[in-house]
C-alpha cells in the first residue's frame, strides 16, 4: 500500500509520523513545494522507522510524478487558521490550491482514494470531487472523526468517564454549524442525554464546536495531532477492509433530504472508500439543524461558482 500526503506541514508531516509508526502501508510519499523542509521532516520520520523497527519507505518530493500508484492520497495542502479566523475565512485560497492539487492527483494517481483535511473541509472535499471527476466513494471528507473525539474529551472533561467507554456522534459541517448528537452518543452503554442534566450537556456541545477555535487561539493555528490521528484511522479502516462506521464529509444525492452538497454523516468505511451512507433517522430539531449545516456548506459552493 503507498500514501501519498499532500502538504508536508503541522498536519501532513503528524500524518505521516503517526503512520508511519504504525507499520501499516509500505510506502509513504511526503509531497510540498517546501521541497527541503518536506525531505528533512521525512529523513527525520524515516529514523523513527528505524527505531521503531518498522520498515516503511518515507520520503519527500515536489515533483507530483512520484505520487503514481498510491492507494491513498491525504490533501493536507493550503493555509490554516490563523487566531480570529474562521474555516470559512481560507475558502478561496485553499480552493486554489487544492483544485491545483485535485489536477495532479487526477493525472498521476486516477485509482486513488482521497482523503481531504483542508479547510473549509466541506467544501473543499466538494470542490476535490467535482474537479477529480472520482466515483463519490473514493472522496472522503474527514472533519466529524475528529469532532466526535473532541466531543469525547469534552464529555470525559465534564463528567469524567474515560474515553474507552464513551462513542461520540458529530455530524454537519466540519464548521461552526456542525451537530453533535447526544441522541446518538452512548457513554457506557447509556445515552448521553440519559446521564447528564441540560446545563452539562450544553457545556459539552459547546466545548465541542468550539475545541478547533480554542486550540487556534492559543496555538496561534490550527490542530494537528488529533487531526493526524482521526486520518490514520481512516488509512487504517480502508487498509484492512475494517466496513467500521465514522462520520465523514460525503456527497449527498437524497439521503438526509438533501442534495449536491458535502457534508458529514456516518459512513462505512472499507477497502472501496466510503461503501455506504448510514441514515440516521433525526427528529425535527436535529433535522432542522442538518439544514442549517447544508446551507451554511452550499452558501460556500455557490460563492465558488463551482
Ligand atoms: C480543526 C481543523 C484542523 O478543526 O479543521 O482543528
Amino acid at each position: 500500500m503507498k500514501v501519498t500526503i499532500i502538504g508536508a506541514g503541522n498536519v501532513g508531516a503528524s500524518t505521516c509520523f503517526l503512520l508511519a509508526s504504525k507499520n501499516i502501508c509500505s510506502e509513504i510519499v511526503l509531497i510540498d513545494i517546501v521541497e527541503d523542509m518536506a525531505i528533512g521532516k521525512a529523513i527525520d520520520i524515516s529514523q523513527s522507522c528505524s527505531a521503531f523497527g518498522v520498515d516503511t519507505l518515507v520520503y519527500a518530493q515536489n515533483e507530483y510524478s512520484k505520487i503514481s500508484n498510491s492507494d491513498i492520497v491525504v490533501i493536507t495542502a493550503g493555509v490554516p487558521r490563523k487566531p480570529g479566523m474562521s474555516r470559512e475565512d481560507l475558502l478561496q485560497t485553499n480552493a486554489k490550491i487544492i483544485s491545483s492539487v485535485t489536477d495532479e492527483i487526477k493525472k498521476y494517481a486516477p485509482n486513488s482514494i482521497i482523503i481531504v483535511v483542508s479547510n473549509p473541509l466541506d467544501v473543499l472535499t466538494y470542490v476535490t470531487l467535482k474537479l477529480s471527476g472520482f466515483e463519490k466513494s473514493r472522496v472522503i471528507g474527514m472533519g466529524g472523526m475528529l469532532d466526535s473525539a473532541r466531543m469525547t474529551q469534552a464529555i470525559f472533561d465534564e463528567l469524567g468517564y474515560p474515553s474507552s467507554k464513551i462513542n461520540s456522534l458529530v455530524i454537519g459541517t466540519h464548521g461552526e454549524e456542525m451537530l453533535p448528537l447526544a441522541r446518538f452518543t452512548f457513554v457506557d452503554g447509556k445515552n448521553l442525554e440519559e446521564i447528564t442534566d441540560k446545563a452539562s450537556l450544553e457545556k459539552i456541545i459547546q466545548k465541542t464546536k468550539s475545541g478547533g477555535a480554542e486550540i487556534v487561539k492559543r496555538l496561534g493555528t490550527s490542530a494537528y495531532y488529533a487531526p493526524a490521528a482521526s486520518v490514520c484511522i481512516l488509512i487504517d479502516a480502508i487498509i484492512k477492509d475494517k466496513k467500521t462506521i465514522h462520520p465523514c464529509s460525503t456527497l449527498l444525492q437524497g439521503e438526509y433530504g438533501s442534495n449536491d452538497v458535502c457534508i458529514g454523516v456516518p459512513v462505512v468505511i472499507g477497502k472501496n472508500g466510503i461503501e455506504k451512507i448510514e441514515e440516521l433517522s433525526l427528529n425535527d430539531k436535529e433535522s432542522q439543524e442538518f439544514i442549517d449545516s447544508v446551507n451554511a456548506i452550499k452558501k460556500m459552493i455557490n460563492i465558488l461558482k463551482i
